[in-house]
């Protein structure tokens, strides 16, 4: 979800404006992606790196993060939306944690649309979380180091249960992956569109829907050649 920023100083206004406004393309965003039959989004909301912004701008990405659990949790669970996390959560401040906790309680039973939230979450660091379970499990010998393979692997990352995403949705412009997602992401179609996240929407979104369909993926395979009609002298 990135290009709050730049949305605000457009206007000449204060970061956490382009923030407050992200906010609601959630929904949005989320509205969409059931209408088209979307049966999981990923978004990611505050990252591993997002703690060196100057103070007063994390306080206020958690006091909307609080404010969007309190008051969305009855239109996700009105529209079958069930709220997951991803990312070291625990150290998230106090009440978001907890407002996180009931949210994710409150939907729990709902199926239509997984709602991941990443917060305070880093590709890296959740490799390395799922490295120290791995190794913990083989200390005590119910793992055995030959055994490991890559589903193991993606066993112990926080999105086990999770597919692999097949979309990746940049926004904003930026061509990189910015330590997201990055075991997951291993065949994930790219989509990059310099829309900024407060300005994305429906059609947005059904462009890159329709991009991803104009893709083959091959997932290292070969692809077939047609016959040729013309056989060469
Ligand atoms: C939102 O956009 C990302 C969050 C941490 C919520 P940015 O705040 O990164 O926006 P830009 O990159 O400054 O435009
Ligand atoms: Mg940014």
């Amino acid at each position: 979800m990135d290009g709050n920023g730049r949305w605000a100083r457009e206007r000449g206004w204060i970061r956490l404006k382009g923030h407050e406004q992200g906010s609601l393309a959630v929904e949005r965003v989320a509205n969409a992606c059931m209408d088209a039959g979307v049966e999981y989004l990923t978004l990611y909301a505050f990252s591993t790196e997002n703690w060196k912004r100057p103070a007063h701008e994390v306080a206020g990405l958690m006091l909307l993060l609080e404010r969007f659990l309190s008051e969305k949790v009855a239109m996700m669970n009105e529209n079958g939306v069930r709220l997951a996390t991803i990312g070291r959560t625990h150290d998230l401040p106090r009440p978001a944690r907890k407002r996180l906790e009931r949210a994710i309680a409150e939907t729990s039973h709902n199926t239509r649309l997984i709602l991941t939230l990443a917060l305070n979450y880093g590709g890296r660091e959740e490799i390395v979380d799922a490295v120290r379970s791995i190794a913990a499990e083989v200390r005590v010998g119910s793992i055995e180091p030959e055994a490991i393979e890559a589903a193991t692997i993606s066993s112990h990352l926080y999105t086990r249960g999770l597919p692999d995403p097949d979309l990746l949705i940049r926004t904003s412009g930026e061509m990189r992956i910015s330590n997201f997602l990055l075991w997951q992401l291993s065949y994930t179609e790219i989509h990059v569109t310099r829309k900024l996240w407060p300005d994305f929407g429906p059609e947005d979104l059904h462009a890159a829907l329709a991009d991803y369909a104009s893709r083959e993926r091959r997932f290292g395979e070969a692809r077939e050649n047609p016959a040729p009609t013309i056989i060469p002298s």
